[in-house]
């Protein structure tokens, strides 16, 4: 697991706002998904590349709600998660003195990117990534998240337990990056922390009060 601090810069933040309120607004945009229970999630979601259904927990090519197909990922956007693996590497072979880096995490273009969108009083409970392919989840290949806007306590450990989970808590322009022996962590988000994004991003990019966290993953 690697955590990238502060690693998108401030313009790149902006950039990847405008296009998710854009695409948001658009077909395949942000809507609020159910679980197979009925009950809502408590955040806005938008899939980028493949339809991931939350009720279904399976990937398809359209959404059910309207039949909508998801946008494609915007090629910026997949730039930035290969340089973020990259640089991952760099710092792991400098820092850590690994040799096998791409072992321990393996690198990834990804093909899908799920885009929530989480207000003030949104979260996510505890729960692992794995409706991916057996083969992309038998690799290990990494689910890269993106943070922006206001900052959101993270829960990560080996159980659904939220008692033993540890916690960090994940700020505007963080990148996480779980894979190779992490790729089947619990993760969650408890809470967002109110009017904690820099205000400079705010002002600029007309951001609602929350955080967008962008998971991106290869199917
Ligand atoms: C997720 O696990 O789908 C999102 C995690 C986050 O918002 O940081
Ligand atoms: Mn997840």
């Amino acid at each position: 697991m690697v955590l990238l601090k502060k690693y998108i810069s401030h313009s790149n933040q902006i950039k990847i706002i405008k296009k998710c309120q854009q695409l948001g607004c658009g077909p395949g945009g942000f809507y609020q998904p159910s679980y197979q229970e009925g009950a809502k999630l408590h955040l806005h979601m938008m899939c980028l590349g493949k339809n991931w259904d939350p009720e279904m927990r399976s990937y398809g090519d359209r959404r059910s709600i309207d039949n909508a197909c998801p946008p494609g990922i915007p090629v910026e956007f997949k730039e930035l998660v290969e340089d973020a693996i990259r640089d991952s590497h760099v710092f792991m072979k400098d820092d850590m003195k690994l040799s096998n880096v791409e072992e321990v995490l393996p690198v990834m273009s990804p093909d899908i990117c799920i885009v929530n969108f989480y207000t003030e009083s949104g979260k996510l409970g505890l729960h692992q990534d794995r409706d991916e392919t057996r083969e992309s989840l038998r690799l290990g290949l990494p689910v890269v998240s993106f943070s922006i806007g206001d900052s959101a306590e993270f829960l990560y450990g080996d159980s659904r337990d939220p008692d033993m989970a540890h916690k960090v808590v994940l700020k505007s322009g963080d990148v996480l990056i779980f894979g190779g022996e992490s790729r089947h962590i619990f993760h969650g988000v408890p809470c967002i922390t109110r009017n904690s994004a820099p205000s400079s991003l705010v002002e600029e990019s007309n951001l609602l009060p929350g955080r967008l966290n962008l998971t991106f993953r290869k199917y």
